[in-house]
C-alpha cells in the first residue's frame, strides 16, 4: 500500500513511521516538517553492502551521494554502516568532516571545484578526487605540489549512455557539463595527461549516466564501455587501473504504480557482466564504487503539512494550500516529480479528492503536485507527502524569505531533531 517499509497505520488509522504517529509527531515539532526513519535508511545502506559482498565478492564499497540529503547525523550513519561518502563542494565535504567521516573515504566530485575547495580537501586528505576537466587536472597537480603531496585521484569520464530519464538529470550523453568524452578522444588524452602529472596519482574512472533510473540495461551497458575503455588505457599506456565508479542512479518508488528493480538484481547483473567482460578482456576485475544518494534517504523519508485552506474552482481544480510549498520541496515545479500523498489522520480511508497541492510562494507554480488523488482534506488536516527524503531539504530555498522546516529522526519509539527549525533571525542573520 505504501511506497516504504518504514511506514504503517495504526488502530486510529492515522499514518505513522517506525513506531510513531505522525499526527503526534505534527503536534510535537510543529509543521511543515520533515521525518526519516532511521532503521529504514539503515537498511538500504545494508543492502548495498551486503550486495557486494554477495554478488561481488565485497570487493567494493559503496559511497553514499550525499547531495541526497546532507546534515552530520546522516554523515554519520552512512559512516556507522560503512558507507564511504560522495561529496561535491567544500560545504559537504565540511560537513562530512565535521561529522567524523574518515577522509580515506571521501570522494570529492564536482565540475567546477575551486582552488579553496581543493586546498581544503588536501588538507583534510579526502582519499579520492574526481577530476572533471583539464584545468582543475592542472591547478590540483599544482597545490598538491605545493604542499608536497601526490593526491589520488579518478577521472570522470561520460561513457556516452543514454539513461532514458527526465532530460535535465541526464548526464551520461556527449552533451554534458560533467566530464571527459570517450567518443571524441578526451577521455583518452586526459587518462594520459593525467599519468604523466607528478603529484597526483590515477586510480581510475567514473561515471555517472542519470538518476531515478528502473532499467538496468544502461548500467549494463556503461559496465562494459567503462571496462573496454579500462583495457584500452592498458593497452595505449601500459597502465592497469584498478578501480571503477559506476555513479548512483538507482530508481525508487514515489507512487504505487512505479516498479524499480530491487538493487540486489542490479548488482547480479552488473557483476555477472564485468566478470564476463573482464574474462573477454583478460582485465582483472576492479574494485567497484557504487554512488546511490535517493536510493538511500529517499524512501526513509515524508514531509507533514497543515492545511490552510481549501479553494474548489468549480470545473476547474481543487487547489488544498499548505504551510510548505516549493521552499522545502521544489521537485515538482522542475522536474513535474510526482508524489504519493494522504490525509495523515485518515490513511485508511479511501481517497475521494482530486487535488492540486500548492504552497505559500508569490508563484503560481508553487505546487508540490497537481491531481493528485487524497482523502478528504479540510483546513487543519495534516497532509503527508511520501518519499521526500532525497533531493527535498538539500535543494530547499530561501525564497520569500520561507524558514527552511526542521527534521526529526525516528528509530522505533524514539523521536529527536538531526536538523533544527529555522528561524526569521536565522533568516535575516547575514544581513548586514
Ligand atoms: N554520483 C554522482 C556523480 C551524481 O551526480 C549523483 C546525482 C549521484 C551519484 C547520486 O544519484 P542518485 O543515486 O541519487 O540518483 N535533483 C535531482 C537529482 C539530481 C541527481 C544529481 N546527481 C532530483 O531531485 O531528482
Amino acid at each position: 500500500m505504501f511506497v516504504a517499509d518504514c511506514l504503517q497505520v495504526n488502530q486510529e488509522g492515522h499514518l505513522c513511521i517506525e513506531e510513531q504517529d505522525t499526527l503526534e509527531l505534527a503536534a510535537k515539532y510543529g509543521t511543515p516538517l520533515y521525518v526519516m526513519s532511521e532503521t529504514q535508511i539503515r537498511k538500504n545502506c545494508q543492502r548495498y553492502r551486503d550486495s557486494l559482498k554477495r554478488f561481488y565478492d565485497g570487493n567494493g564499497l559503496a559511497l553514499y551521494a550525499s547531495k541526497a540529503f546532507c546534515c552530520k547525523e546522516i554523515c554519520r550513519i552512512a559512516a556507522e554502516e560503512g558507507m564511504g561518502l560522495d561529496v561535491v563542494s567544500g560545504g559537504e565535504l565540511y560537513t562530512a568532516i565535521s561529522a567524523g567521516v574518515s577522509p580515506e573515504k571521501i570522494y570529492f566530485h564536482g565540475n567546477n571545484k575551486t582552488a579553496p575547495e581543493l586546498v581544503a580537501a588536501l588538507e583534510h586528505k579526502v582519499g579520492t578526487i574526481v577530476v572533471d576537466n583539464l584545468e582543475e587536472l592542472e591547478m590540483l597537480d599544482r597545490l598538491a605540489g605545493a604542499k608536497n603531496m601526490r593526491q589520488e585521484i579518478m577521472l570522470r569520464v561520460k561513457p556516452g549512455v543514454d539513461a532514458h530519464t527526465h532530460n535535465f538529470i541526464r548526464t551520461g550523453q556527449i552533451d554534458s557539463k560533467f566530464g571527459f568524452a570517450l567518443e571524441t578522444g578526451e577521455a583518452m588524452a586526459a587518462v594520459k595527461e593525467a599519468v604523466g602529472r607528478s603529484n597526483v596519482v590515477l586510480t581510475g574512472l567514473h561515471c555517472h549516466i542519470g538518476s531515478q533510473i528502473f532499467d538496468t540495461e544502461p548500467f549494463l551497458l556503461t559496465a562494459r564501455i567503462m571496462i573496454g575503455f579500462l583495457a584500452q588505457i592498458r593497452q595505449q599506456t601500459g597502465c592497469e587501473l584498478q578501480k571503477l565508479n559506476l555513479g548512483g542512479g538507482f530508481g525508487i518508488q514515489y507512487t504505487p504504480e512505479q516498479d524499480p528493480p530491487a538493487y540486489e538484481t542490479y548488482m547480479e547483473r552488473v557483476s555477472s557482466v564485468i566478470h564476463e567482460i573482464c574474462g573477454q578482456l583478460e582485465f582483472p576485475t576492479p574494485y567497484i564504487l557504487m554512488e546511490p544518494g535517493r536510493s538511500i534517504v529517499g524512501p526513509a523519508g515524508i514531509t507533514l503539512y497543515t492545511v490552510g485552506a481549501v479553494k474548489e474552482i468549480p470545473g476547474i481544480r481543487t487547489y488544498v494550500s499548505v504551510d510548505g510549498g516549493m521552499t522545502d520541496n521544489p521537485r515538482y515545479a522542475l522536474y513535474q516529480s510526482e508524489y504519493q500523498i494522504m490525509n495523515a489522520g485518515l490513511a485508511l480511508q479511501e481517497k475521494t479528492m482530486r487535488v492540486t497541492l500548492a504552497g505559500r510562494c508569490c508563484e503560481s507554480g508553487d505546487l508540490i503536485g497537481e491531481n493528485l488523488p487524497v482523502q478528504h482534506l479540510e483546513k487543519g488536516d495534516i497532509v503527508a507527502v511520501l518519499s521526500t527524503g532525497a533531493y527535498n531539504y538539500s535543494m530547499a530555498s530561501h525564497y520569500n524569505r520561507m524558514p527552511n522546516p526542521p527534521v526529526v529522526m525516528i528509530k522505533g519509539d524514539k523521536d529527536r531533531v538531526i536538523v533544527r527549525r529555522e528561524t526569521w533571525e536565522d533568516l535575516a542573520r547575514l544581513d548586514v
